[in-house]
This record gives C-alpha cells, sequence and structure tokens, in this order.
C-alpha cells in the first residue's frame, strides 16, 4: 500500500531531550527515498505541530501529562486521516508516548474494518509502567499500559470508551530492562513478552515464528519499533540503552519476517535520538532495517 510518513517531532515523554529531533535525522538518513526505491509510494505529510517541551519534573507521578495528551491527540487524528485515505502511517518519532496516539487510530480503525489487530513492540522495555509504580515519571514508559486501559482517562480514552487493545493482542521481544513493580503489572496482565533471555535459547526466528503465529490475511500488523531494541554497539543514538540488545543479523531477521507475512499495516519509528550520535549512524541503521521491513532481501533464492 502507500505510504504517509507521520513526523512527530517530540520528546515530551522521555527523560532526555532529542527525540523531537529524531524525524529530520531519519528524512536526512533518506528514509523516504530508501521506500521510493522500494518502488513505495511514500508521500512526507511533515512534522506535526504540538506543544514544546517545558521540562518540568513530574506531577502525580506524569511529567508534562497535559503535553503528552495534546501530542497524542494530534496524532490519532493524523494517523487516522491516513488510514481513511487507504495509505499506510509510518510515525517518524519522537518519543515511544506516542505509539498511545498512533495505535489508538489504528485500533479504532481495525475495529471500523472488522479486521483483527497484532501488536509487535519491539523494545528493550516493556513500556508498562503506571504513575503509582514508575520510577521515572516518563509517559514514555507507560504506553502499553495505557493502550491497555491502565493510565489516566485522558490518554486511556483517547479512541473512545474502552481501551484501544488487551494485552493479548501483544508481543514484546528484545526485552532486557524492566522495572520491579512493572514487571508485576506484566506478569499479572499476562503480557506476551519474548526477552533477550529466551531470545538467546531458542533463537529469533523461532521467536518471531511464535509472535507471528496466527497472523492472517484478516490481521492488521502495527510494529512499534524502538530503536533501543537493537544493541546500543550497533545503535547509540537513544536515551535509555541497555546493554545486551539486539544484534544486526537478528534485526535483519525480524524485519524480513515480518515483511514476509505481508501485513505490516503501520509502523512507528521511536527514540531516535540524534544528539546522543554522531555522524547520524542510528538513523541510518533504522533505514536499513527499515528496507528490510519493505521486502528488501539479500536472498539468492527470492
Ligand atoms: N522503565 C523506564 C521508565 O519507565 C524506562 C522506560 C524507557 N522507555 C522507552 N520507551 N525508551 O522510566
Ligand atoms: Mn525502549
Ligand atoms: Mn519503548
Ligand atoms: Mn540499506
Amino acid at each position: 500500500p502507500p505510504v504517509s510518513l507521520i513526523g512527530v517531532p517530540t520528546d515530551i515523554g522521555a527523560g532526555h531531550r532529542g527525540a523531537s529531533l529524531g524525524p529530520d535525522a531519519l528524512r536526512i538518513a533518506g528514509i523516504g527515498q530508501a521506500l521510493a526505491a522500494r518502488g513505495v509510494d511514500v508521500l512526507d505529510t511533515g512534522n506535526l505541530a504540538g506543544p514544546p517541551n517545558p521540562w518540568q519534573p513530574p506531577v502525580g507521578g506524569y511529567r508534562h501529562l497535559e503535553q503528552v495528551v495534546e501530542w497524542n491527540r494530534a496524532l490519532m487524528q493524523a494517523t487516522l486521516a491516513e488510514l481513511r485515505r487507504g495509505r499506510m502511517p509510518v510515525m517518524l518519532g519522537g518519543d515511544h508516548c506516542l505509539a498511545i496516539g498512533s495505535i489508538a487510530a489504528v485500533a479504532q480503525h481495525c475495529r471500523q474494518a472488522g479486521k483483527k489487530l497484532r501488536v509487535l513492540w519491539l523494545d528493550a522495555h516493556a513500556d508498562f509502567n503506571t504513575s503509582e509504580v514508575t520510577p521515572s515519571g516518563n509517559v514514555h514508559g507507560m504506553p502499553v499500559a495505557c493502550l491497555c486501559g491502565i493510565g489516566p482517562d485522558a490518554l486511556t480514552r483517547l479512541g473512545g470508551e474502552g481501551p484501544a487493545i488487551t494485552p493479548a493482542q501483544v508481543r514484546q521481544i528484545g526485552i532486557r530492562s524492566v522495572d520491579p513493580e512493572e514487571k508485576r503489572l506484566v506478569k499479572q496482565h499476562g503480557l506476551d513478552i519474548y526477552d533477550m533471555r529466551y531470545i538467546d535459547e531458542v533463537g529469533m526466528k523461532a521467536v518471531m515464528q511464535q509472535a507471528l503465529e496466527g497472523v492472517d490475511a484478516d490481521t492488521h500488523l502495527h510494529v512499534s519499533f524502538d530503536v533501543d531494541f537493537l544493541d546500543p554497539g550497533i545503535a547509540p543514538g537513544v536515551g535509555t540503552t541497555v546493554p545486551g540488545g539486539v544484534n544486526y543479523r537478528e534485526a535483519q531477521l525480524v524485519m524480513e519476517m515480518i515483511a514476509d507475512t505481508g501485513r505490516m499495516g503501520s509502523l512507528d519509528i521511536v527514540e531516535l535520538n540524534p544528539v546522543l550520535d554522531n555522524r547520524n549512524a542510528t538513523a541510518e541503521l533504522a533505514v536499513d532495517l527499515v528496507e528490510s521491513l519493505f521486502g528488501k532481501s539479500t536472498l539468492m533464492r527470492d
């Protein structure tokens, strides 16, 4: 399908400044040209506008909640508009709080179209914190909980009544940093997590086969790609690096196996922070992996 790039230049949910420069870093790394070279009809809709980052400490367990809500309202509308035009929205983040708005829109669209939604959450973190247990107050550590209905009304009801998704629709891959209370919540809600230990033990191919099980012609696959999923050795340009991440070949396999399904209907690329990088190498790596997501293959037998 045709693709619409949606720039979401904000670091409102993060604990470091700089993810707001992510959209341009991805453009400079050639994301539009790379997709066009794949034969994709790609339209860059530009950057969304939203409130500036006031850089205040958390209040009641949330940092910048009001601004997070405003950004996500705007993104939800923009995402819905592209889906209704029959275009695949690709979010150029921006910090991971933006997945609240993008996925709320995707979930609403799937309900109306009678499609099943599966969310692949590629991340070092589970992002399942609440205001009671968050160690930071940063809302980029909370989007999965909010989407599952656990969080402030303004975020859990962004897409209308009821939660956008249930934990059963989510598969998390690459996880290796979960806060103690967050771990309890994740277990309580039965989230399907393929953590690094499991990836090491069974291998990425088996992990992806399991994570994609049941994805069929009626499934809309939403990929939420937090760049800190990758090992910091190859992707230093993120605010919350965690050692022991996914290596280059594993990441390529993940993207290729997603592409093979032919079911990806929307994509977030988040947490890229070019301030923490030099030569824009992390953005270039992200674009390289996105090419694979869109079917670029090194195989001789394709
Ligand atoms: N668990 C930590 C927190 O809640 C880190 C979250 C990092 N999230 C992210 N999207 N990078 O503060
Ligand atoms: Mn993360
Ligand atoms: Mn994340
Ligand atoms: Mn490439």
